[in-house]
């Protein structure tokens, strides 16, 4: 029965984290937070009030690409709406590969939906290797995959996961130098304070894209955002599904950004954790510098999903990809309870060696 499916979405992984009830989820990239009562109060006040059930949602929320354009710094005409920033990048590649067109390329290890999403369409994917020491990549290498793989699309994370790394200033010169269309991915934008969206203006091929899955808290309800110039942000919105943001998360979105002092406000001590956190943890792993609500480590002489599964019993997970682990900073709480498990599991098997 199953050879009526492609052979290439048969062989595909799906993308998926295991949830442990009770655990510190420190796996996801994800506000370690609830949205604050007042405005879940609020939101369920909106949904009893204003949403009717039976109607489709707006196909066109001005309110919230108001919000979003005044928070950017452009005008709502450059803005697209997706079901999470993902929606947008499905998008992207309908837009542009779909049909034989050309090649997507980003540099691994990164966001493995650039990927698994250029796999389900049977784009071509071309992954660049990143250095060993400081995850950074040749601009002549660039220029030449793109050359030789035909690529019409470039998706980079800025900052990347899982490296939190940002690119050089020469990558993205290079990238404004090719024919391809530069996707910068800043889902992680509230945490580095670094933008391109200024660019968008001189760079008709750059498209920007951020969330509302990670500062703002809106994970659940399924909300991102492209910046581009309006003939591109039009085409984006040409080809996402028809009432791709449910009610209730346009009001999410809508009351997240209008109200974004205070969620943001809370950024700075988040980040503060992360400081201690790295600094705690130093002595037993190896951490790259981070631009993120998350780090990158390895830990030398370990195996990494051994040491995985031993803070997952603890009660802290944390993902291993790309031959590292990523760990998402969480409350302090959770933070000391992942200081507390590194010791005694890493302590535990001195103890035993
Ligand atoms: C780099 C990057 N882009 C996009 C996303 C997904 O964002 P969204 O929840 O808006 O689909 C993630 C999620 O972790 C991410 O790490």
């Amino acid at each position: 029965m199953l050879e009526l499916f492609r052979p290439e979405v048969q062989a595909l992984v799906a993308y998926h984290t295991p949830a442990v009830p009770g655990a510190d989820k420190l796996n996801e990239n994800e506000w370690p937070t609830d949205l604050p009562d007042a405005f879940k109060q609020k939101l369920a006040q909106t949904l009893e009030q204003e949403i009717l059930a039976n109607r489709y949602p707006s196909a066109n929320p001005e309110r919230l690409k108001a919000g979003i354009a005044d928070y950017c710094g452009v005008t709502p005409s450059h803005v697209a709406l997706g079901n999470g920033s993902d929606e947008l990048i499905r998008a992207i590649i309908t837009a542009t590969c779909v049909g034989g067109q050309g090649a997507v390329l980003s540099a691994e290890p990164t966001f493995s939906m650039y990927r698994i999403l250029a796999e389900t369409f049977g784009v071509p994917y071309v992954g660049l290797e990143r250095r060993e020491n400081d995850f950074s990549f040749d601009p002549d290498t660039l220029r030449d995959a793109v050359r030789k793989h035909h690529v019409r699309v470039v998706f980079l994370a800025n900052p990347n996961s899982p490296t939190a790394t940002l690119l050089s200033e020469q990558i993205l010169e290079t990238l404004r130098s090719l024919p391809v269309i530069t996707v910068l991915d800043e889902a992680y934008f509230e945490f580095s304070g670094f933008t391109s969206v200024p660019l968008i203006e001189t760079w008709p091929n750059l498209i920007i894209l951020r969330t509302f899955s990670k500062a703002f808290r809106l994970a659940s309800f399924r909300v991102g955002y492209a910046i581009a110039q309006s003939e591109v942000a039009q085409l984006l919105e040409k080809v996402r599904l028809p009432y791709n943001l449910s009610a209730i998360s346009q009001a999410a979105a809508t009351l997240a950004i209008e109200n974004r002092d205070v969620l943001l406000a809370e950024v700075p001590a988040l980040l503060q954790g992360r400081h201690r956190l790295v600094e705690s943890l130093s002595p037993w792993l190896r951490i790259w510098p981070s631009a993120a609500n998350f780090f990158y480590a390895r830990c030398p002489n370990w195996d990494l999903e051994t040491l995985r599964l031993a803070l997952a019993e603890q009660g802290s997970l944390i993902r291993v990809t790309g031959g590292g682990m990523r760990i998402s900073v969480g409350t302090p709480a959770q933070n000391q309870r992942l200081i507390d498990n590194f010791a005694r599991v890493l302590g535990k098997a001195s103890n035993s060696n």
